[in-house]
């Protein structure tokens, strides 16, 4: 039975609290921003406290960041079977950070990002940030599922240009197999491409789905792979600044410990305490809250059934996101600002993660279901 009495978290509650999910949009519901609204695992707290009790404001001690890289490569190996030496894990501040020091510093200048879309919203700022071009590669939807569209990546991959691989994939919130990482994987090779792996989700995923760390498959993925995570999202700690960059390729290695002191410099010493407390001693917590997010995907996806009938979606393996297809209703930009103004409901334009998220939203689901069940009622009657 679980301990946690998340149905009972009231609006008020998460207003009061002033985060950004609650304040950004005031009076409705915050179902936009990748945030949880179910606090964070007693020894996350107990970390922060312990740093206020012992006056730890200043830069991390070393063997902080130390214990923080064995303590990642021990939850990657618990997690998902993936034993990757601490030696191979430096840090940063957040995963996109991580994202532009792999871009800067380890990519050949002026090579272009190969994008599946839809997809997480930073990445096309990212893409600007760093002068890359920007190739979107949209997704294949059938009625059963997703899949990548080989072609189409083999067509825009170039020797040196980086796919991004979002696995599980925000917006879609899939979770992908062996047989197509290794297809994946074979289109890299043939065009000497390289992948940014984006596993910040990857603790988030539901029964019967696994996590594959992509680098984690072979040699092949191992050399021409970066991989990013952090514990922001499924420890709910986006604010404390704190990412994990693994670097399975020997020359990458060395590079990264040539010229990016700055981006590992730039984890703050309460997200790493406080990462370290999540790895090490959140387990019970990660278990409770991944059934509850499995629970309120499953009545999202009830909800939809009934009050949506002409919207299409399909529930996500992994994630706290639902991707909803609205054109049904004959929808097609301004969705958000729709429901904003007319449900009290703040979620995601979908145009914002690419060409085909016209006529999309995408929608937070980790809240409290009473409050879950208001904000699909209101996006039903506000159609
Ligand atoms: C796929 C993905 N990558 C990166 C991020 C952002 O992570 P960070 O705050 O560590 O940059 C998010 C946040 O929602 C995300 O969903």
């Amino acid at each position: 039975m679980s301990m946690l009495d998340l149905d009972s978290i009231t609006q008020e509650s998460l207003v009061a609290k002033g985060g950004r999910k609650w304040s950004s949009f005031p009076g409705s519901i915050g179902a936009f921003i990748a945030e949880m609204d179910f606090g964070v695992a007693p020894a996350v707290r107990q970390a922060l406290r312990e740093i206020d009790d012992r006056d730890l404001f200043g830069y991390a001690p070393y063997d902080a960041t130390a214990d923080l890289k064995s303590a990642t490569s021990t939850f990657y190996a618990g997690h998902c079977g993936w034993a990757v030496p601490a030696e191979h894990i430096e840090l940063a501040s957040d995963v996109i950070a991580a994202f532009i020091g792999v871009l800067t510093h380890l990519t050949p200048a002026g090579t272009p990002i190969v994008l599946p879309t839809p997809a997480y919203m930073p990445f096309f700022e990212v893409a600007q940030a760093t002068d890359r071009e920007l190739i979107e590669v949209p997704m294949i939807r059938s009625e059963t599922g997703w899949a990548i569209d080989y072609e189409a990546i083999d067509a825009a991959l170039v020797p040196g240009a980086t796919l991004v691989l979002c696995n599980p994939h925000n917006p879609i919130g899939k979770v992908y197999g062996e047989d197509e990482l290794l297809r994946l994987a074979e289109v890299v090779e043939a065009n000497r491409a390289r992948v940014f792996s984006d596993e910040i989700h990857a603790p988030l995923v539901f029964d019967p789905a696994r996590h594959l760390p992509y680098a984690g498959l072979n040699e092949t993925t191992a050399a021409h792979t970066t991989t990013a995570t952090a514990a922001s999202k499924a420890f709910n700690i986006p604010g404390l600044k704190c990412a994990q960059l693994i670097l399975t390729n020997p020359e990458d290695r060395a590079v990264w410990a040539r010229r990016s002191g700055f981006v590992s410099g730039a984890a703050s010493n309460p997200g790493i305490l406080a990462t370290t407390a999540a790895y090490t001693q959140g387990a019970v917590w990660l278990a409770e809250i991944t059934a509850y997010l499995k629970g309120n995907r499953d009545h999202l996806t009830d909800l939809i059934g009934t009050l949506l009938p002409n919207a299409t979606y399909l529930p996500p393996e992994g994630t706290y996101l639902a991707w909803l297809d609205l054109r049904g209703y004959g929808l097609s930009e301004g969705l958000a600002k729709h429901f904003n103004d007319r449900a009290g409901v703040a979620v995601t334009e979908g145009r914002l993660c690419g060409q085909v998220g016209s006529g999309h939203i995408r929608l937070n689901f980790a809240l409290p279901r009473p409050l879950l069940t208001e904000a699909v009622e209101r996006i039903a009657q506000a159609l």
